[in-house]
């Protein structure tokens, strides 16, 4: 198996896209940032970029249930995306809305704009051109979210598909909002996760791997376990393209 510094020498020489998909809960934010930071490459939180139109949306009054206003906001929005890893920051024309985007407003009203196909065609052209720029400039990009594998990037280098079973991602999500999973908090966060979800698989696949995805299951994994068995995926792309 390689180590760190030759895959970052081996991804500077030929560039590297990777995808990863998942359902709410699968631990894709915290791979990816641990992957970006080892591999040396951009990392790309596409459902921040969800969250921040439709923080912009309701901060402009905008009728999220009309599909041509939101759209139109999508193409007009500042958006400024600083995807360090260790400390991703977003703004919106000079706001700083890293932490208002994770607020719970934000989460109950999202699936009317992550819903919104125009929206998805626009959103899934612009990651595909950030991608596509940072493989170029010689480095590369991780972009996690529900159909990057799919749509945004099929053609991907290395494309995964992260899952857990429902209970464990109920338990991460719980403590990830309330810093602790007892069974009350559990029950409340469960009904948010189950909508969100259905809501979200009636526009992308992320529960079934689409053809030549890898698939790798978290559960009982840890972060350490998980990260090995997507750079093990890493490293045959590698090998492949030498
Ligand atoms: O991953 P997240 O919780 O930050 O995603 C926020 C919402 O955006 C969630 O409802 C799923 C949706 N989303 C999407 O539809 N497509 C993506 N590529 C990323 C997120």
């Amino acid at each position: 198996m390689r180590d760190d510094a030759c895959r970052r020498a081996e991804i500077a020489r030929l560039g590297m896209t990777i995808a990863i998909d998942g359902p709410a809960g699968s631990g894709k934010s915290t791979i990816s940032k641990v992957l970006a930071r080892r591999l040396g490459i951009g990392y790309l939180d596409t459902g921040a970029m969800y969250r921040a139109l439709t923080w912009f949306a309701l901060e402009r009054g905008i009728d999220l249930e009309d599909e041509a206003a939101v759209l139109c906001a999508a193409k007009v929005m500042p958006l400024e995306m600083h995807a360090d890893p260790d400390a991703p920051v977003y703004r919106v024309g000079g706001v700083d809305v890293t932490d208002a985007i994770r607020e719970a407003r934000i989460a109950l009203a999202i699936a009317k704009v992550s819903t919104n196909l125009s929206v998805r065609r626009w959103m899934a052209g612009e990651q595909r051109r950030r991608m596509m720029e940072a493989r170029r400039s010689g480095s590369g990009m991780i972009a996690e979210g529900r159909d990057i594998t799919t749509v945004v990037c099929p053609y991907a280098d290395v494309r995964v598909l992260l899952l857990a079973d429902e209970e464990e991602r109920l338990r991460r999500r719980t403590i990830e909002m309330h810093g602790r999973a007892t069974p009350e908090l559990m029950e409340r966060v469960r009904e948010q996760i189950t909508k969100r979800d259905a809501a979200d698989s009636t526009v992308s696949q992320f529960l079934v791997p689409a053809e030549g995805v890898s698939v790798v299951d978290s559960t009982g994994l840890g972060i350490d376990g998980v990260t090995q068995a997507i750079l093990a995926v890493v490293d045959r792309n590698l090998e492949a393209r030498a």
